[in-house]
């Protein structure tokens, strides 16, 4: 997410009333077997271990310590790493990827159609797959690989066109060509220097891609071909372009990468159309933040008359579906699977995973014969975390099968939303047109499971789920399978003895916080991190909670800091959350409410695990919950420090724990082009650079190559 407010409008939405209140197999390694082994030496047993079952922490697991020296807060314009670490650029906006175009002039001279062959725009979530020389997905493999970036939005002060964007009511369509282009995902090849453990990108290899805002998608799932993803593109409701707004991500066990769509309302306008609409169609376009009359705040659909452009508005201008693109927003927010090691492939859209803002989609450890299980969250204010399971069973024969096992455990399966109760335990809740409060839900008749499906956000009000804090990125514990998911924060918490107005809500246990910070933030200014722990396996439909980290400036109250944050491990609106192989937890943060004292950072964490701290703490505002123990120095250490006006946030690490990917997004987005508050990346070795920023993917690695963290 990006920190501009005028882009979040989509995140005040849900007006419902409900109760308020590695990775993929990789990590089946117990501690034990990794502290024995170190990362490096398990990299065999990784493949092979295949389909176990995690061995679960045992007492003599706290060994796993944080070996790094934390690093101080500062707003200081490049990224600072702990002593003995060292970081390279891979990548940053507007980069060659093939051969044969210029490098990045720095003044915005690069042509549209260059950005199908140049790295992006705001960078984020990413995943590292491991590159055999067979070409398929190898794991184990740490020293070649193939490095998925999103690339969300196309960052003010928009570095990319000579000018920055040139004001006016109608946008210029050069620029807005090259916007369309410079967002998606880039998969590029990676591989290791000739000494170190440092990588760069493969300029010119056959498997550098670029996916665009214009790059033909199959639907696929339940809604594929259903009336309401019909558009002049696609007669048929089969087939859409372009993915957008990409912000984390996901990852399959069988070697495909996960891009979610986030804000897609940012790039879709809708006129004012109120007589044309269905009354049910009014509620779903309210509901998903497309009011009559809203002009998208990039305009795209304003740059000119060719489908490029005017699909960009929902307009109703034929006389059905199959002539105009009324149906657009539709073909937006979902879950897209793209398989980076076939480059000819096309992105699929996997309609069974639902419709919403998705921040990203995080699989448990796939278990020989059991359901693949991902877990996904709504980013925007007042909504809902969700849980996807496969009806097929896994079978790890399917690992390289591309999108044909995509289609497998991603087209067919049951999506349940989350219903955090105050005693600490917790439902999924499906949602399925069988289920009697959908069917009969008042306020949105549900044609069928593919609406259901579409309108995943009404589905979900019906169900009563939990209205939840902003839920950002997941993470599943690979020693216990216990599920991570970030509420970065809420400014609709109101103080519970207050009479909620408008989308505000009273905190509950599950989001207990109400509080003002003193320095204009009321609500839950610093965001917190849910966990919670399956009952049984991990498919069930019951599960218990605690919240494992409240962020907080550490002079705050106690009501406030009530994790027992230091000058170590303060941090304020916890966003990407990445398990590595180790079960080490990196925390990343995008935050305006502690950005007076400090950048944005990254954390790294060795968390315990639900129910090892106390029940019955009373939060600022008054409400009850359950914390995770209080962390220490030694549990929770700040591991970096971004630029100016920054966001960390998309992390990777290769399976030997030696070389770590970190994503910049948007350094000094507070400025304009005439006058720069950020230089980076090149302020990083230059302290009086006067170029422009950029958002970056970085390489971190231990100057002596040892591993990262430990
Ligand atoms: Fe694009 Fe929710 O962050
Ligand atoms: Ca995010
Ligand atoms: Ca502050």
């Amino acid at each position: 997410m990006y920190a501009k407010d005028q882009f979040n409008e989509a995140e005040n939405l849900n007006p419902s009333q409900n109760p308020h209140i590695q990775d993929l197999f990789s990590i089946r390694l117990s501690r034990r077997q990794t502290l024995k082994g170190g990362i490096g030496l398990s990299t065999g047993v990784l493949f092979s271990s295949l389909g176990l079952t995690a061995c679960g922490a045992s007492s003599d697991d706290t060994a796993l310590k944080l070996g790094f020296s934390a690093v101080a807060k500062n707003k200081n314009d490049k990224v600072t790493l702990p002593e003995g670490y060292q970081m390279s650029i891979l990548h940053a906006l507007g980069d060659a990827m093939q051969l044969g175009d210029a490098p990045w002039a720095d003044n915005g001279s690069e042509t549209a159609d260059s950005y199908n062959r140049r790295i992006g725009d705001g960078h984020d979530g990413m995943y590292y797959f491991g590159l055999g020389e067979d070409g398929k997905f190898q794991v184990n493999r740490s020293d070649r690989g193939l490095l998925c970036v999103n690339h969300e939005y196309v960052v003010s002060p928009f570095g990319l066109h000579p000018s920055g964007r040139t004001a006016g009511a109608s946008r210029v369509t050069s620029e807005v060509e090259k916007e369309i282009y410079a967002h998606g995902i880039s998969v590029v090849e990676v591989k290791r220097e000739s000494s170190g453990t440092s990588m760069s990108m493969v300029r010119g290899s056959p498997y550098n891609r670029r996916i665009t805002s214009a790059t033909r998608m199959d639907l696929s799932g339940p809604a594929k071909g259903n009336a309401l993803l019909k558009t002049k593109y696609s007669t048929d409701g089969t087939r859409t372009r372009g993915t957008n707004n990409n912000c984390a991500n996901g990852y399959t066990p069988w070697g495909t990468y996960l891009t979610c769509e986030e804000n897609f309302t940012n790039v879709i306008s809708r006129s004012d159309d109120d007589a044309l609409r269905t009354a049910k169609e009014k509620t779903a376009l309210a509901r998903y933040g497309m009011s009559k009359g809203r002009k998208s705040p990039y305009l795209w659909d304003t740059a000119g008359t060719d489908d490029l452009f005017a699909r960009w508005n929902t307009a109703i201008t034929g006389a059905s579906s199959s002539e105009d693109y009324r149906n657009v927003f539709n073909t937006f927010g979902w879950v897209v699977e793209i398989d980076p090691f076939r480059p000819d492939s096309t992105p699929v859209k996997r309609t069974a995973l639902g419709r919403m803002a998705h921040e990203g989609a995080w699989p448990a450890p796939a278990v020989k014969g059991q359901p693949i299980v991902l877990y996904t969250g709504d980013d925007s204010r007042n909504e809902y975390i969700y849980k996807y399971v496969s009806n097929k069973l896994w079978d790890d024969a399917d690992i390289n099968g591309g999108l044909a096992a995509g289609a497998k455990y991603l087209d067919e399966g049951k999506l349940y939303a989350a219903k955090f109760n105050a005693d600490g335990t917790g439902q999924w809740i499906e949602l399925t047109i069988n289920n009697d409060q959908i069917r009969t839900y008042g306020a949105y008749t549900f044609a069928d499971q593919a609406d259901v499906l579409v309108h995943a956000r009404l589905a979900a009000d019906a169900l009563g789920a939990t209205k939840m804090d902003r839920p950002e990125w997941g993470a599943v514990n690979p020693l216990n399978n216990e599920v991570y998911m970030s509420l970065t924060n809420n400014s609709n918490r109101i103080d519970p003895t207050a009479t909620p107005t408008g989308n505000q809500l009273k905190p509950d246990a599950a989001n207990p916080r109400y509080y003002d910070d003193g320095e204009g933030n009321k609500g839950n200014p610093n965001g917190h991190i849910i966990r919670w722990k399956e009952t049984g396996s991990q498919s069930a439909t019951a599960f218990t909670w605690d919240i494992y980290l409240f962020g907080a400036e550490n002079d705050a109250s106690a009501t406030v800091n009530l994790s027992g944050l230091t000058d170590v491990n303060d941090f304020s609106s916890p966003d990407g959350l990445y398990f590595d192989p180790r079960g080490m937890l990196w925390i990343q943060t995008d935050d305006g409410a502690y950005t007076d004292v400090t950048n944005c950072m990254m954390l790294a964490a060795v968390p315990g695990q639900v129910g090892d701290g106390s029940k019955d703490v009373i939060a600022a505002g008054g409400t009850k919950t359950i914390v995770g123990a209080k962390v220490t120095a030694d549990t929770v250490r700040r591991f970096l420090v971004g630029p100016v006006e920054c966001e960390i946030t998309g992390i990777a690490v290769t399976p030997d724990g030696k070389t770590m990917f970190c994503n910049v997004q948007h350094p000094g987005e507070d400025a304009s082009l005439t006058a720069l508050s950020s230089h980076w990346p090149d302020s990083q070795t230059n302290a009086s650079s006067t170029k422009r920023p950029r958002s970056a993917t970085m390489v971190i690695t231990r100057t002596d190559g040892s591993l990262i963290g430990l």
